[in-house]
C-alpha cells in the first residue's frame, strides 16, 4: 500500500512550498498534486521528480471530486497528509464580484474542503494529518474582502472542531492561518474596483509559513500562525470589538 500526501492548489504559491517540504518527509511514496493547470503540474513533476503525481482537476466541479473519490477507492493508499490549500480571493466591494464568481469562491474555499475531507478520512490512519488552509482573514470581518474572509472563518472553525472529533482516530486537523504571502493570489484577486485592498501589512514569503504549518500539524496543533504580525492580529481578535477592527482595517486600506 502506497503512503501518500494529497495537496490541492499544488501548482504554485503556498501549495508548491508545501509539496517541496513534503518531499523531505520520510516514508512518503507519492505526492498527489491537484490544480487545474496540467502544464504547471507536469512542470512541477519535471522539476521535483517522480514522487509528484499530477492530477489536473477543477475542484469547483462535482465531477472532479467524484474522480478523486474513485481514485482513492481504486488505489486505497495510506493517506498521511491531506492538504486542502486551493483557494482564491477577490478584492473590492460586494458588487465588484458577480454571482457566479462568488459562488465559485464558496465552492473552492469551502465546499471542496469539506468534500475532500469527508472523502479522504477513511484512508487516513493514526498519526496522519489534515491541513486546511484558512487565513489571517478569518480573525475579523473584512469589508472589501467580505466573502473571502467569511469563507476562511468557516474553514478555521470547521477545522478546529474536526480536530476534536478526530482525536480518537489519532488524526490531527490544523487550520493554517497565514498572513499576506507573496504568491499568485494577488493577481487573481484584482477586480479593478476603486475601493480595494491595497495594503499588505506583514507580507512574507510562503516557504516560512509552510514550514511552520507542517511543524504545527505534526505537533498536533489545531491552528497554525506564523510570525509576530499574525500572532498579534490573532490576540487582537479576542480583545478588540469587531466594529472598531473593521474601521481600522478600512482606514489602513485607504478606504473612507
Ligand atoms: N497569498 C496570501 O497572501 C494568502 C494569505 C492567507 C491565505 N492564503 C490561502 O493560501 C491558499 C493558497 O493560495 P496562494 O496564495 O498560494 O495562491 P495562488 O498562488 O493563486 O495558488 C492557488 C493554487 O490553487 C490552484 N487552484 C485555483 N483554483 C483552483 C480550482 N478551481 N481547482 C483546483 N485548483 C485550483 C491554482 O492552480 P491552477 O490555477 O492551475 O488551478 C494554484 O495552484 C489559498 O487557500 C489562499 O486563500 C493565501
Amino acid at each position: 500500500m502506497a503512503s501518500i500526501a494529497l495537496v490541492t492548489g499544488a501548482a504554485g504559491g503556498f501549495g508548491r512550498e508545501l509539496v517541496k517540504l513534503l518531499l523531505q518527509e520520510p516514508g512518503l511514496d507519492e505526492i498527489w498534486c491537484v490544480a487545474r493547470s496540467k502544464d504547471k503540474l507536469d512542470a512541477l513533476r519535471g522539476e521535483l521528480g517522480e514522487k509528484i503525481v499530477p492530477i489536473p482537476l477543477d475542484l469547483t466541479q462535482r465531477d472532479s471530486l467524484t474522480a478523486l473519490q474513485a481514485r482513492l477507492e481504486g488505489e486505497r493508499p495510506d493517506l498521511r497528509f491531506l492538504i486542502n490549500n486551493a483557494g482564491f480571493d477577490k478584492f473590492g466591494p460586494y458588487d465588484a464580484v458577480d454571482v457566479d464568481t462568488s459562488l465559485n469562491m464558496i465552492d473552492l474555499n469551502v465546499s471542496a474542503v469539506v468534500a475532500l475531507g469527508l472523502t479522504a478520512i477513511p484512508y487516513m490512519g493514526r498519526g496522519s494529518h489534515i491541513l486546511n488552509v484558512a487565513s489571517q482573514a478569518a480573525f475579523f470581518p473584512l469589508p472589501y474582502m467580505d466573502l473571502y474572509a467569511a469563507t476562511k472563518v468557516f474553514v478555521r472553525h470547521y477545522t478546529r472542531a474536526l480536530h476534536v472529533e478526530l482525536k480518537d482516530k489519532g488524526i490531527s486537523a490544523t487550520a493554517v492561518c497565514p498572513g499576506w504571502m507573496k504568491t499568485g493570489l494577488f493577481d487573481r484577486a484584482k477586480t479593478g474596483a476603486d475601493k480595494t485592498v491595497r495594503s499588505f501589512a506583514g507580507l512574507t514569503t510562503p516557504d516560512k509559513v509552510a514550514a511552520k504549518a507542517l511543524r504545527d500539524a505534526k505537533r498536533g496543533r489545531d491552528m497554525s500562525t506564523c510570525g509576530l504580525f499574525v500572532k498579534a492580529t490573532h490576540v487582537a481578535s479576542k480583545l478588540v470589538p469587531q466594529r472598531l477592527a473593521m474601521k481600522v482595517w478600512t482606514l489602513s486600506q485607504g478606504i473612507r
